[in-house]
């Protein structure tokens, strides 16, 4: 199982401020039985540059690495595998921005685009539909569930792009937007899922629970299906050719 979106390592975004706390989030991961987990601090283009970030992150996911190497999980089992990424926040020009490539999921060319909450206008949408023509790049747009309510002819133009939708667990956990939820999974809108935990508490690791709701609702052999396919994306998505 492949948890898509995440701020536990230490100290580089508003996520994890602890090795501590970041140990503990990924002890929760093998608990939930998710064995893939990807790191996506926040990159903003306004106050960060992808050479200080990626030097950062590296940094981090070091000393969080030597602690791993001390302790086992709870439960015994192995540490989940942790692919480097970031979770990239549109801004104006980003289909230009040189370096995008290396803001990608470590190994292949997705990227986990974070669309602005301010009221969208077609210009976003047209620039979003060019990175993959202009940069080669394939953007995954996060929890997409928090932008249902922006103009719904721009939504609808948003999601019938030609790229990947990733949403948050809470999306199947709330009461009040979980048919919602499990309605997109089964449309295909949604390829990806995350738990975009930030700490133990008010943002927690809960993708195990998002799994069983939705296994219970469309059984294990489709969350089996789907997490095949997130795996075959980031095969095919792959700019590893060594
Ligand atoms: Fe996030």
């Amino acid at each position: 199982m492949i948890d898509f979106h995440s701020h536990f390592l230490p100290g580089i975004d508003d996520g994890s401020d602890s090795i501590s706390l970041s140990l503990t989030m990924l002890d929760a991961w093998c608990n939930q039985g998710i064995d893939t987990v990807c790191a996506t601090p926040h990159f903003y283009a306004e106050r960060n540059n992808p050479e200080r970030f990626i030097r950062r992150r590296e940094e981090a996911y070091n000393a969080l690495r030597e602690y791993m190497a001390r302790y086992t999980p709870s439960n015994g089992g192995q540490w989940p595998d942790i692919r480097l990424g970031s979770e990239v926040h549109f801004f104006d020009g980003i289909s230009r921005f040189e370096g995008l490539h290396e803001l990608c999921l470590e190994g292949t060319n997705l990227l986990l685009l974070e669309m602005p909450f301010r009221t969208w206008t077609s210009r976003m949408i047209d620039e979003v539909s060019v990175i993959y023509s202009t940069t080669g790049l394939m953007p995954v747009a996060a929890h997409i569930e928090r932008y249902l309510d922006q103009p719904r002819k721009l939504v609808k133009e948003f999601l019938d792009l030609d790229i990947f939708f990733q949403s948050n667990a809470e999306f199947f956990l709330e009461s009040g937007t979980s048919r919602k939820a499990i309605k997109m999974l089964k449309k295909g809108v949604i390829t990806f899922w995350g738990s975009d935990a930030h700490n133990m508490d008010r943002r927690p690791v809960n993708l195990g629970p998002a799994l069983r709701v939705i296994s219970k609702s469309l059984g294990e052999d489709f969350v089996g299906k789907l997490t095949n396919r997130q795996y075959d994306i980031i095969e095919q998505f792959s700019n590893d050719f060594f």
